[in-house]
């Protein structure tokens, strides 16, 4: 079926029914991409400034890439985390946490996101399901152990320094993200279509759509009988099958629905 395609932004009648349908809703879900953090400032993958404009991902964001040379694959995630850090969560990240506290049952939302960027949690959402990891978390590549890290700029190469009965680790460490050719931290995307399918609405928000398995979601969702809203300021692969595809960027439509 094609979704009604939105070209007015700022329609009142189109705000009131995304209000009305939020104050029925018993639970809501959003799919969030990195679009959602673009009016923060960090640079979304694809479009123009697009990280994997001028970096190849299998240079930098695959497991061969971090066996072949991890001190670059690492100087990239230091100079990511150097920008990051100077950066803070937009209207778009404000709104959604502000949502969590209206509804009737503030865990009755839940975001699903593909941002490593922690941008949703600085802003105070608490119900996060991050299906590509967070940089400021290292995993270790001997014990396995994860941990926060919020150095910056993180010592190059960082080492695991957890003490066991044999002394320390001492283990490489690697960002704790998913790489391409990797898989979702287990069970999470069963957490993810759970969520989805449940909602009575579901916000798909700054992302391409073109990463498997998280593009399936939206799709998902809307077989299970989920209204589907996307925002995005451009037309994705999905637009033509969600019930609302809203043209306009998150931080400025956002604060207006919620
Ligand atoms: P992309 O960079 O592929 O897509 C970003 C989307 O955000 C595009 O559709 C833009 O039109 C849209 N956008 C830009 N500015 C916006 C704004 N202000 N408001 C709303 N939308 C806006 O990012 P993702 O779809 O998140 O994976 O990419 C998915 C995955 O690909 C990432 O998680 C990452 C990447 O490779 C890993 O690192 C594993």
């Amino acid at each position: 079926m094609q979704g009604d395609s939105d070209q007015l932004t700022l329609d009142p009648d189109l705000i009131k029914d995304l209000r009305d349908r939020l104050a029925l809703a018993r639970r809501v879900a959003v799919l969030s991409g990195a679009g959602i953090s673009a009016e923060s400032g960090v640079p979304t993958f694809r479009g123009s400034g697009g990280l994997w404009r001028s970096h190849r991902a299998v240079d930098l964001a695959t497991p061969e890439a971090f066996k072949d040379n991890p001190k670059l694959v690492w100087e990239f995630y230091s100079y990511r985390r150097e920008v990051l850090i100077k950066l803070a969560p937009n209207p778009a990240h404000i709104a959604l946490a502000g949502l969590a506290g209206k509804l009737k049952d503030k865990d009755s939302l839940t975001i699903i996101t593909q941002n490593v960027d922690g941008l949703h949690q600085r802003a105070g959402s608490k119900k996060l399901l991050e299906l590509h990891g967070n940089i400021w978390r290292v995993r270790c590549t001997k014990c396995g152990v994860v941990t926060e890290n919020h150095d910056v700029p993180i010592e190059i190469l960082p080492f695991c320094r957890q003490q066991s009965r044999h002394g320390r680790c001492k283990g490489l460490l690697r960002p704790d993200i998913v790489w391409f050719g990797e898989m979702l931290p287990s069970g999470i995307f069963e957490q993810a279509c759970n969520v989805a399918a449940e909602a009575d609405i579901m916000f798909i928000i700054g992302t391409s759509g073109v990463v498997q398995p998280a593009a399936s979601l939206a799709e998902y969702a809307k077989e299970n009988g989920t209204y589907t809203v996307e925002i995005n300021p451009e037309k994705t692969p999905i637009s033509g099958v969600m019930d609302k595809s809203i043209t306009a960027r998150a931080a400025e439509l956002l604060p207006l629905i919620i």
